[in-house]
């Protein structure tokens, strides 16, 4: 029976995927590094649970007892008792797999250990720990509380037990799972990313401003939000990364981040969480 829920990082998703579990019922324990990243998590989590009791899909009292359920911390320690784990952390294998070894040391031996990686491949950080039968990708979608698709990824070796308390998770949540095999950016992102790169490469080369090229895809592919706009939210460093896996991964020249992408994400402009990116915030 799974009852209490740990997330590592509390960035961008962390916070929304622990908001979800505290909302579904669940206890959360949110670890992060960064104690600053904790505080803006909890700020991002009162703000949305906020905003669903002024739509009124949520009452007062809910979400008293939703931020009741959620505790934090930056020891990750704290998640020697927890029953399922998603880890929401940089999109960096290295740093991943570190986490990944600490947490099978960590957890109970028979705890499922998820990933919400984009793009990095989940047999790899099955194999850095004891359990790989146990290891899946968990990848939310952005912003967690307002999407329905998790897309989850069985790895060369997680078993088919594994996917199935995954799977029914999802639907606790009132989220849709979509089950997706183990290769570079799994179905979302090897088809967006490239659509978002191919959209740089347009800036770069003067094809359009971003706001012609954001219109042309609004307007004229009925999309609900052009690949610019939707590239700052992602985050650039986000979108970078997962290129980077895309390119290494597939070998296809026709991954190469983009030279401007790579440009911004060194000026420090991530898009969103900087407050500068295709636009200023
Ligand atoms: N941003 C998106 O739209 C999006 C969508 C789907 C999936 N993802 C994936 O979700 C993951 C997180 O992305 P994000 O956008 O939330 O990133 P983010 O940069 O907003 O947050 C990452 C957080 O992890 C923390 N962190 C880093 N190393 C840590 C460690 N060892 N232990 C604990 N905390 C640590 C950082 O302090 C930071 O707060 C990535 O794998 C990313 O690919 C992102």
């Amino acid at each position: 029976m799974i009852k209490r829920i740990g997330v590592v990082g509390a960035g961008t998703m962390g916070n929304g995927i622990a908001q979800v579990f505290a909302q579904s019922g669940f206890d959360v324990r949110l670890c992060d590094l960064v104690p600053a990243a904790i505080d803006r998590a909890r700020g991002s989590i009162e703000k949305s649970l906020a905003k669903f009791v002024e739509k009124g899909k949520l009452t007062g009292p809910d979400r008293d007892a939703a931020l009741g359920r959620l505790t934090t911390g930056s020891d990750l320690d704290a998640l020697v008792d927890v029953d399922y784990v998603v880890e929401a952390i940089a999109e960096l294998v290295d740093a991943k797999t570190d986490v990944f070894k600490r947490l099978d040391a960590i957890t109970k031996p028979h705890v499922i250990l998820s990933s919400n990686t984009s793009s990095i491949s989940i047999t790899v950080l099955g194999a850095a720990t004891k359990r790989p039968d146990k290891v899946l990708g968990m990848h939310f979608m952005n912003p967690v509380p307002l999407m329905t698709l998790v897309e989850l990824i069985r790895g060369q070796a997680t078993s088919v037990e594994s996917m199935k308390i995954a799977t029914d998770l999802c639907t606790t949540l009132g989220k849709t799972p979509v089950e997706a095999a183990d290769y570079p950016g799994f179905i979302s992102n090897r088809i967006l990313m490239p659509m978002i790169n191919e959209a740089i490469f347009a800036v770069m080369e003067g094809v359009g401003t971003p706001e012609a090229i954001d219109t042309v895809m609004k307007l004229g592919m009925n999309h609900p939000m052009g690949p610019l706009t939707l590239a700052d939210f992602i985050g650039l460093d986000v979108c970078l990364a997962i290129l980077n896996v895309l390119h290494d991964g597939l070998g296809d020249p026709k991954y190469r981040p983009c030279p401007l992408l790579r440009r911004m994400v060194a000026a420090g402009q991530l898009g969103r969480k900087s407050g500068r990116g295709f636009y200023t915030y």
